[in-house]
């Protein structure tokens, strides 16, 4: 008898619970009704005389020590999940799924669009020289023309800036490769300027250039025309007007006509039918020769446009400020599908 009470002991001390099922298979084992303990007692009447005492030390050391272990382990364990299977396969939870910016949105449908007909995206970087961002353009020092993009300058060095345009990523691309050139240069640029509904000291733009032999206006007109169709619907007409800028000759400003009132005349059209998307023109001789390509051998056009403009006419934003705020509930408008 007193060899199985030991026995029971090391069970005791030894036992350790995985959960809360296994520490009350122990408790019924030990203290429930018909478990060990009881039995015991009834066996302890039965005992010899002689031996009560030391059988009942043994027994009631049981008991204590089999009480000590379920106090221990009694509600360690999380109840709620024990006989339930984790699933693997179930699917997660999509609920708090983000949407992309819209900058990133119409970035992408550029990118997109002229990836169509051949063009592959080149990145410059931000912080610019002053030959890339403008003596390699065709702006001189001292050329009035650079007062057109106020720029942030690094103060020790007057030769470093921060880009103003991504026309400087052209640079970078004809000194690095030689034609046919087809490429695409998205990124942010920076002018200092007082923060508006319509203007903002960091905005994004996408480049695009084009060089081979007999490069033609024509060329550049088609592409626009194609890219305006593909932006904003096929019923899109283009206008170009004659402009000005120092890198292109001639030059052209680009206008679609308003989709809000089919160019019937709005107030975000100002009555005129049409808005005004980019500038681009053939890539001046100068800027050829500055860059070590041919302008004799070759021609070329570029063009240069705002995303936040041609996202805000693409959704009918008015306030330029909301694509910086990353205000979520504007952000979380715009279509995931696009
Ligand atoms: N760099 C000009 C700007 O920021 C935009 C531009 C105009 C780019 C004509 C061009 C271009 O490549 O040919 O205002």
């Amino acid at each position: 008898m007193l060899e199985k009470v030991k026995e029971l002991l090391q069970e005791v001390e030894k036992f350790v619970s995985k959960s809360e099922k296994e520490t009350e298979e122990f408790r019924l084992k030990f203290l429930g009704k018909k478990g060990e303990m009881n039995a015991l007692f009834a066996a302890f009447k039965r005992v010899p005389n002689e031996n009560k005492k030391e059988f009942g030390e043994a027994i009631n050391a049981l008991k204590q020590n089999a009480q000590a272990k379920v106090d221990a382990f009694k509600g360690n364990f999380n109840t709620e999940n024990e006989n339930e299977e984790i699933d693997l396969s179930r699917p997660s939870s999509l609920d708090n799924l983000g949407s992309r910016h819209p900058i990133s949105l119409v970035r992408n449908q550029i990118v997109d669009i002229f990836n169509r007909i051949g063009f592959t995206v080149s990145e410059g970087p931000e912080i610019e020289d002053d030959w890339h961002n403008f003596s390699a353009l065709n702006l001189p020092e001292e050329h009035p023309a650079r007062d057109m993009q106020d720029t942030f300058f690094i103060q020790t060095n007057p030769d470093v800036l921060l880009r103003t345009h991504t026309s400087s990523a052209q640079v970078r691309y004809m000194e690095g490769n030689k034609p046919p050139i087809r490429t695409l240069s998205p990124g942010r640029v920076y002018r200092n300027e007082a923060i508006s509904a319509r203007a903002h000291c960091i905005f994004h733009q996408v480049e695009g250039l084009y060089i081979d032999e007999n490069v033609s206006f024509a060329d550049l007109k088609q592409a626009l025309l194609y890219f305006a169709k593909e932006m904003f619907g096929e019923k899109t007409k283009i206008r170009l007007r004659p402009s000005y800028f120092p890198f292109t000759e001639p030059s052209a400003e680009v206008d679609v006509s308003c989709n809000i009132c089919n160019s019937k005349g709005c107030n975000v059209c100002k009555y005129t039918g049409y808005l005004e998307i980019l500038g681009c023109g053939m890539v001046d001789p100068n800027v050829l020769e500055n860059c070590g390509i041919d302008s004799k051998k070759y021609t070329g056009y570029a063009f240069g446009m705002g995303i936040e403009r041609i996202a805000m006419l693409k959704y009918g934003v008015k306030d330029l400020r909301l694509f910086f705020e990353n205000d979520v509930r504007f952000l979380k408008q715009f279509d995931k599908s696009i």
